[in-house]
């Protein structure tokens, strides 16, 4: 089929609700995309984090040969192998005082739904808001939208769920004066992603601890972006001396399978009991089998110190692109999870960066998003950032 066929193929057969680029992808392989006109494109923000250990890891790609060969998939009235390995896998991930237990589903948004409904279940009954932060995204279902404090995707869907209150990222003073015995859990990313690559504070994380504590409410930590390893540590929080009651993940987990988890402390996972959540494809045969092959290759393969070491290569590099250039305002990041914020608009820089072969995202009109595979080497960082800096060059 030419490009032109398969774009055809959409117009007619495929919803339009997301804004595409005219480029047909057939093939990746570890931080390399290939389209349909034969040109191969470095991808430095895969799947939009999904790929994190790269794509078609060989590891994964092993795995699912393997698991396909034996079961695809088994409802959760049985037990099955992969699941319970990599319920495993996680809890001993997340370890310290946390070593919780998952619950399995297909995606982020899942993940964040399942946490609220357990975060409901857990607390006393006249507990029913939500305090989640301003520029936070958590998913497009009707609650996790809601919980997503941006009017931006609330526009056409209102009323959305009661309950939902908002509050500024980072803001200590705001968290309390929002909380009332009537909260049953806060929920924010440990670094806001799609809001711009956003660092939560060690006071403001100290004090959902301390105000869920004090409130016998519940806290839970959005890993959607952050989980697996991007931040260089499994998970995001773990750069942080507090610990969540409830972390959600997906995207990196599956390593391009669809997969969504919540892992929450023992005491709080006893809550879910039988009837009140489900899911059917969830802890899917293949899916855990991909993620079970996913955590192997980090550990394996050295990914979380090669996401630290070159997470800091690469925000270095971009720090010295900032005194050519005068469009970059500020590099901020941790581990993978790096954002550079721009004087004006990114959107044609993105742009031009893919027409010279480089695949980078810009969000929040400002922000551009460099969000390279933990497999990724220093040459095709350096090979990264030539492009980005030949591009700022020529824009002045
Ligand atoms: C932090 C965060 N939470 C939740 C989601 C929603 O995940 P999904 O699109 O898999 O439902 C995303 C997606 O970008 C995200 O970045």
């Amino acid at each position: 089929m030419t490009t032109q066929e398969t774009i055809e193929l959409f117009d007619k057969y495929v919803i339009a609700n997301y804004g595409r680029l005219d480029r047909v992808i057939v093939r990746g392989e570890g931080c390399y995309l290939y389209d349909s006109e034969g040109n191969k494109i470095l991808d430095m923000f895969p799947g939009w984090a999904v790929s994190g250990t790269g794509h078609c890891h060989p590891r994964v790609v092993e795995a699912l040969r393997k698991q396909a060969g034996e079961l695809l998939h088994i409802d959760n009235t049985f037990y099955s192998e992969p699941q319970g390995e990599l319920a495993r896998l996680l809890s001993e991930s997340a370890g310290g005082g946390f070593g919780g237990k998952c619950f399995f589903c297909n995606s982020g948004a899942e993940a964040n739904e399942a946490a609220l409904k357990l975060a409901r279940l857990h607390t006393a009954k006249e507990k029913y808001k939500f305090i989640t932060a301003e520029g936070g995204f958590h998913g497009r279902t009707f609650a996790t939208v809601t919980a997503t404090a941006q009017p931006k995707y609330h526009e056409g869907f209102m009323p959305l769920l009661p309950g939902f209150v908002y509050i500024p990222f980072n803001d200590v003073e705001a968290l309390k004066s929002a909380f009332s015995d009537e909260v049953a859990a806060v929920m924010v990313e440990p670094i806001q992603g799609e809001g711009g690559i956003n660092i939560a504070t060690d006071e403001f994380l100290q004090a959902i601890r301390e105000l869920c504590d004090e409130n016998g409410a519940v806290m839970i930590l959005d890993e959607v972006q952050t989980g697996i390893g991007r931040t260089g540590k499994w998970f995001g929080y773990q750069h942080y001396e507090v610990e969540p009651d409830i972390i959600t993940m997906a995207k990196a987990l599956g390593g391009g399978v669809a997969i969504g988890a919540m892992m929450a402390k023992n005491e709080v996972a006893a809550s879910l009991v039988p009837g009140k959540h489900a899911s059917t494809f969830g802890g899917n045969c293949l899916a855990c089998a991909a993620g079970v092959a996913v955590i192997e290759a980090i550990e394996d393969g050295g990914l979380l110190q090669n996401a630290q070491d070159l997470g800091q290569y690469s925000m270095g590099k971009l720090r010295q692109l900032k005194e050519k250039h005068s469009i970059i305002d500020s590099v901020r990041g941790i581990g993978m999870m790096i954002g550079v914020q721009l004087t004006g608009p990114g959107a044609a820089i993105v742009d031009k960066c893919l027409e010279k072969g480089l695949r980078i995202n810009c969000t929040h009109e400002t922000v551009l998003r460099f969000m390279p595979p933990m497999i990724a080497t220093k040459e095709q960082i350096d090979q990264a950032i030539e492009i980005i800096d030949g591009v700022l060059s020529e824009g002045e």
